[in-house]
């Protein structure tokens, strides 16, 4: 195995789109904690360990105002990356082959430095180097995301790491074949109940969760040198000794304890304010096994709702799904949550006249006598239940798919759809109206495609013939479909579906709009 201060180089990664690294997200978890959030005027965002690429070119293309940098040791990665700014047309996005060690001296100060998938997986010096790298780099009032396996979670899974790893480096060949050797073995041992597996049954029963995971996930998981799962408060210190606090997590549900812990475990987030004790509270009653958490240097806080408003009111609020009704229910993991009541209708009533800012919401008549501190935390409790979602310009209403062919609008989305087409992985579409991504399925994608370059009209007979070629079989109740008859009604339920709910989606966000 080749290795970079024993990180693996032979085998390159996979393309993935994370949403929880969007700046508007991380701005909007920085507000939400009362924290000032850098400038959406022009971010500059570096991703550290970015891999493919995928995460910081789709951001660049969803932010024409940002400058969007990714940094990755392997050559291989950065190529890919660079071959997605060229075919998207992005004079916004760059990435550098280099190590954390070398950066190049003129990359200047960034508002966010973004991290997933690296913190541990990576030894301990380079962690270190990571840090120098964020004190050199994060510009005073930015914004460090760093994601990382997270104890107590990873206790009772730890072991699986050791037993691949162990068998791998015993085996012949590159990383990959390593890696289906060692998940060979381990299928192997726990069939035949070794006594590790009948004495932990939930460690049984991940074996086959990772079965059928991709080889190159698995290796870049597994094959390292270096794996080290942290509790909260030795990341929290390690930051601290450079200068960071700690500001929030990610997804935005994890910011509010009522949605992460069950009643019997809330009182102590009653009586203790202080994050060390609760995060650490939290990660046990929910026995936490990942981790995305936010810091900043020397943050500004937001005291009041008017100072949220002086500092934030540029992010913008709209309703996920524009025909959303109440009760919205939304299973967070651990606890289900309900949201119902007049203070929701009347947000709902609002918001279904389009997306924006917290402040036009609070002067909503409809608003009046409503103090505007419960309703910021009804709009930031509804972001965590999924029922509104932020994005950096505002979504308009619910709107009527124009009677037009349609075109996918921006050239980076265009170049991802073709490349990937049924690669059997989502794809995230960037829209400039939100700030962010939509991620989709490989079939979805393949749809909007179709749709987008012969029309709706014979789309299910195209789909088919492409289906066919690229040898990707469809699916009934997980059986595979080949009867022609039904692949034929399978497919045009499909077509409608994406038709009647996805395409007014991505209309709504920009993403498809009437071809001239
Ligand atoms: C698990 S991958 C995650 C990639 C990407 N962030 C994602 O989530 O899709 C970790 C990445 O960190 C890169 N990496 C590891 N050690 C590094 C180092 N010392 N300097 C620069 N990049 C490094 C690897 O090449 C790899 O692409």
């Amino acid at each position: 195995m080749q290795t970079a201060a024993g990180y693996i180089t032979d085998v390159s990664y996979l393309p993935g789109f994370y949403p929880n690294m969007a700046p508007v997200l991380l701005r909007y978890a920085a507000t939400l904690n009362r924290i000032a959030p850098p400038s959406a005027e022009r971010v500059r965002y570096l991703e550290l360990g970015c891999g493919l690429g995928r995460v910081f070119t789709t951001l660049a293309a969803a932010d024409p105002r940002g400058e969007f940098v990714g940094v990755d040791v392997n050559p291989h990665h950065t190529a890919i990356a660079e071959r997605d700014i060229a075919a998207g047309g992005l004079t916004n996005a760059r990435a550098v082959t280099a190590d954390f060690a070398n950066l190049p001296h003129d990359l200047g100060q960034f508002s966010f430095i973004a991290l997933h998938g690296v913190y541990s997986w990576v030894a301990e010096e380079v962690r270190s180097q990571i840090l120098a790298v964020v004190e050199r780099h994060l510009a005073p009032g930015g914004l460090l995301l760093v994601s990382y396996n997270a104890m107590p979670g990873w206790a009772h899974l730890q072991p699986i790491r050791g037993i691949l790893r162990q068998y791998a480096v015993l085996r012949q060949g590159d990383s990959l074949q390593r890696i289906r050797d060692a998940l060979a073995y381990l299928v192997y041992i726990r069939d035949k109940h070794a006594r590790y597996f009948t004495d932990n049954p939930r460690a049984a029963a991940y074996v086959d969760s990772i079965k059928s995971l991709d080889a190159r996930y698995l290796a870049h998981e597994y094959l390292n040198d270096h794996w080290t799962s942290f509790y909260f408060a030795d990341v929290a210190g390690t930051m601290g000794r450079v200068g960071l606090d700690y500001v929030g997590s990610l997804p935005v549900h994890t910011n509010f304890w009522d949605l992460c812990v069950l009643p019997e475990f809330q009182e102590l987030f009653r009586t203790t304010s202080n994050r060390l004790v609760t995060e650490a509270h939290k990660d046990f009653c929910a026995n936490t096994a990942f981790r995305w958490d936010l810091y900043s240097r020397q943050p500004t806080p937001l005291a009041t709702v008017e100072e949220r408003l002086a500092r934030a009111d540029d992010l913008c609020f709209g309703l996920g799904n524009p025909d959303q009704r109440l009760p919205h229910t939304a299973n967070l993991g651990i606890v289900t949550s309900t949201t119902t009541g007049a203070l929701y209708e009347t947000l709902l009533d609002i918001l279904r006249g389009g997306g924006r800012p917290l402040s036009a919401i609070l002067s909503d008549r409809a608003l009046a006598g409503v103090a505007p501190a419960a309703v910021a935390q009804a709009v930031d409790a509804g972001v965590a239940t999924g029922l509104f979602e932020v994005t950096n310009h505002p979504l308009p209403a619910a709107g009527t798919v124009p009677d037009a062919p349609l075109k996918v609008v921006l050239p980076f989305n265009r170049a991802l759809l073709a490349a990937d087409i049924l690669a059997g992985r989502p794809i995230a579409l960037a829209s400039t109206l939100s700030g962010t991504a939509t991620p989709i399925s490989d079939l979805d994608a393949a749809f909007i495609h179709e749709l987008t370059h012969g029309g709706r009209a014979g789309m299910v007979e195209r789909m088919d013939r492409r289906l066919n070629e690229s040898g990707r079989g469809i699916e009934r109740d997980r059986n595979p479909v080949t009867d022609p008859a039904e692949r034929t009604e399978l497919l045009t339920q499909a077509a409608d579906a994406v038709c009647a709910t996805l395409v007014p989606q991505l209309v709504r966000k920009g993403i498809l709009a009437a071809a001239e």
